[in-house]
């Protein structure tokens, strides 16, 4: 049977032999799976490798760091951040419906994306693009479920097909749990390898009515204690993920101190699931959502009111975009 040191091994051997002495780019999410091929293929070819991180301003507290510091540190690897927020904006900006949205990010990622690779393709010829598609994928999108059709997913698998790349796909027989094993044993940070899944289109598509700085803000900081509490909880294995959804054009009374507030509400989104295809809210413990709903009212001062989705999937789905 194949122990996870051997996967490695095997992997970084086909990966040598696939790309020789050309140069590879690898578009990096801050998720575990195109961490883990970009550090697969950096153990194969070192800084023939290049890491391209586009920062669309819809990042979750800390995720640029994790990539940035973290993931350079653990693997040494060549990184590229384009800083593209007030791009984004500008092109959401107005925006409310949920598949326009979905749509614009991801062609801006597509055109800064394709960007970076003309300034990368000025300096040498990187022939080689790393994507982190699991087995999960391969079957998903030979399947076809319909399940594509009710939301247009973006991620860094969506890139188009007329990129002139060969592709390099190193976790194509994986599933996620062998995605997260490889990448410990690479050395890559707890944090990266044990991160549940987030959305490509990020913090964009938890914002329902138009997106801005002020609510990015806004979401970022209510996000940050839920997910914090949630840790020190103990909680992170039991849940699938949490996304926490700010509901930015409902107002709601509330009292603070002497005062009158008129303040938004965000929602808790905790779920348990298998696959993501179904899943059922979690029961999570009434302690930790009182932590969790008293540090956000008392810290976040546009947010009054915390409220909990008690709703699976289906009817549902996870995320309210
Ligand atoms: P839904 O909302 O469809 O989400 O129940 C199912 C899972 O997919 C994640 N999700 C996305 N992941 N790009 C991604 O990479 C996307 O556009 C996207 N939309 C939803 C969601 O967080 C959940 O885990």
């Amino acid at each position: 049977s194949w122990t996870i040191a051997s996967i490695v091994d095997d992997q970084i051997a086909r990966i040598a032999a696939q790309i020789g002495q050309g140069r590879a780019i690898c578009a990096l999410s801050g998720g575990v799976d195109s961490a883990v091929a970009a550090a697969l293929v950096q153990r194969a070819i070192g800084d023939r490798l290049t890491c391209v991180f586009v920062d669309h301003g819809l990042l979750r507290s800390g995720e640029r760091g994790q990539v940035e510091r973290d993931f350079v540190a653990a693997t040494g690897v060549n990184l590229v951040t384009v800083d593209a927020a007030d791009r984004f904006l500008d092109a959401l900006a107005g925006v409310t419906d949920p598949e326009q949205k979905r749509k614009i990010i991801g062609r801006e990622f597509i055109r800064v994306f394709e960007q970076a690779e003309r300034d990368l393709k000025a300096e040498g010829d990187y022939r080689f693009l790393v994507q982190g598609t699991l087995y999960p994928d391969v079957v998903e999108s030979g399947g076809g479920t319909g399940a594509a059709n009710i939301k247009s997913h973006h991620n860094v698998g969506g890139l188009p097909d007329d990129l002139a790349f060969e592709l390099v796909e190193p976790l194509r027989d994986l599933f996620k749990d062998e995605v997260r094993r490889v990448g410990l044993e690479l050395g890559l940070p707890e944090m990266i390898v044990a991160r549940q899944p987030f959305p490509g289109p990020g913090l964009g598509i938890r914002i329902i009515g138009e997106v801005t700085a002020e609510r990015l803000a806004t979401l970022r900081a209510a996000d940050a204690i839920a997910r914090e509490e949630l840790t020190s909880a103990g909680l992170d294995n039991d849940i699938w993920q949490c996304p926490v959804v700010l509901l930015a054009d409902v107002r709601s009374v509330g009292v603070q101190g002497d005062f009158r507030t008129y303040g938004h509400p965000v929602v808790l989104r905790p779920v348990s699931s298998e696959d993501a295809m179904t899943a059922d809210w979690t029961r999570l413990p009434y302690d930790v959502l009182e932590r969790i709903s008293t540090r956000i009212t008392n810290e976040v001062a546009e947010v009054n009111r915390v409220v909990l989705d008690v709703t699976s999937k289906p009817p549902g789905t996870i995320e309210w975009e």
